[in-house]
């Protein structure tokens, strides 16, 4: 189990290309296998979890070459070709599918299952397998999957796809895994399938559908699909990760003197949550260059080390912001005053109990925090105290303690960092290029 040092080493300065976007390199992997035909996907991440999605439908039986020569193991990215196989033409896995950690790979690829003919056993590692299905198995059992599961609907499950009947779906949780797992699964019915949503998730499935030609509408919370549509193959480049740029720009705002250019960072307004909050912490952040990229808006951010004020935070903006909870703490942290943030419980079934990991993580840099059932209140403080800290196996509590580390001259120890490999394989490589020292 390998650990990361961190410490104040100067300002951080200069220029980075923000590796892909991890919720749309699954997708494309998805909607390219789904599709007729032959696709390219430009810039796909190549990090843990997406691979597992490449994998499991290399397994259903999906051709993919890589087809750029920056395919050696160390590079984040790579180019893909992906030999379709229309909605019906996959074959049985033979053996279980392994999900790893990644609750997309795991929700989403179960719509497909369940329209398929054949069984499937989906696995994961000990985080994904502690994480909740009910949430997917509820609406694939109601348009007549037959879903077997642990207790309480925990992993691994066995999926028996069958002839699936649309459904309207009104789901108690916003989420874009739920919506994308129940409109995978609408392309297998005869007619429209509906999902309404109590908050609008990140809607990446909607806009690849569309390029693909499905027969998708939208009309605010409510999205619908007619199914029984073959797929064009998609041609698309993959914007960088707001998820990932979101511990550059935290640790831009702390580290004094600081000033980052983040380029090439997608700006989908159903994530742009931390950009507005940390902006109404009185963070200078700047959208330059802002452009289209495959369907999704596009821009280089620009980071300038700004003193910050501790805000409010709940509503909309948590959703929009719900992976970026843990770097959004490190900032409360630094700033002056009290951050309420409220709203935020579907933080304790993420890869760990990010409220949770995040209170008790900062607590021993002496942060005031106290712990909410749907969040956490910090209260900011001028200096972290350097400590030894655990990541939980969470790649985002890992970069987000490491960000910490960086403001003092004395050394932060994080242990348990291999899970850094999940999202962002080169993020210390990264930042270490925009260190002083
Ligand atoms: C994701 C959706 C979100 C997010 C996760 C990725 C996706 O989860 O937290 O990291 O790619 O669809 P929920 O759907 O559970 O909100």
């Amino acid at each position: 189990m390998s650990q990361i040092r961190a410490h104040y080493r100067g300002p951080l300065r200069g220029e980075i290309v923000i590796p892909p976007d991890k919720s749309i390199s699954h997708r494309a992997i998805m909607l390219a296998s789904l599709a007729q035909g032959e696709s390219r996907v430009r810039n796909f991440l190549r990090a843990e979890d997406p691979l597992r999605t490449l994998e499991a439908f290399r397994q259903l039986g999906v051709e993919m070459k890589e087809s750029s020569q920056q395919s050696e193991l160390s590079s984040q990215d790579t180019d893909l070709i992906i030999n379709g196989k229309g909605l019906d033409g996959f074959r049985g896995p033979g053996d279980k599918i392994f999900c790893g950690n990644s609750g997309t790979t795991m929700r989403l690829i179960s719509g497909v299952l369940a329209g398929q003919e054949f069984s499937t056993t989906l696995t994961g590692d000990a985080s994904l397998t502690q994480r909740p299905m009910k949430r997917i198995i509820t609406p694939l059992s109601l348009m007549g999957a037959l879903i077997e599961s642990r207790e309480e609907g925990y992993p691994p499950l066995i999926i028996k796809g069958s002839k699936l009947k649309p459904i309207r779906y009104d789901s108690p949780v916003a989420s874009a895994q739920v919506k994308s797992a129940v409109l995978l699964a609408g392309l297998y019915c005869d007619g429209t399938t509906t999902v309404i949503e109590p908050g609008k998730s990140r809607d990446h499935t909607e806009r690849m559908l569309e390029s693909c030609g499905a027969a998708i509408n939208i009309e605010g919370m409510e999205v619908s699909i007619n199914g029984s549509k073959a797929l064009n193959p998609l041609d698309i480049t993959v914007p960088g990760d707001l998820s990932s740029a979101a511990f550059f720009m935290v640790a831009g705002l702390i580290v004094p003197d600081s000033e980052l250019v983040l380029k090439n960072v997608g700006i989908n307004p159903t994530r742009t949550g931390l950009i507005e909050i940390l902006t109404l912490m009185g963070g200078q952040i700047q959208l330059e260059n802002q452009r289209e990229v495959s369907g999704e808006p596009v821009a280089d951010i620009i980071v300038k080390h700004s003193p910050l004020k501790g805000i409010p935070v709940h509503g909309e903006q948590v959703l929009k912001a719900i992976d970026e909870f843990p770097a959004l703490c490190i900032a409360a942290a630094k700033a002056e005053g009290t951050t309420r943030i409220t709203g935020a419980q579907e933080l304790r079934v993420k890869e760990s109990d990010r409220i949770a990991s995040m209170a008790s993580e900062l607590s021993k840099m002496d942060v005031a925090v106290e712990e909410l059932e749907d969040g956490l209140i910090i209260e900011g403080r001028e200096t972290l105290k350097p400590a030894r800290l655990m990541s939980y196996g969470d790649h985002r509590i890992a970069m987000s303690m490491i960000i910490a580390g960086l403001t003092e001259k004395e050394e932060t120890v994080v242990s348990d960092t291999d899970c850094v490999n999940t999202s962002f394989p080169g993020f210390m490589e990264m930042l270490k290029s925009v260190s002083s020292m």
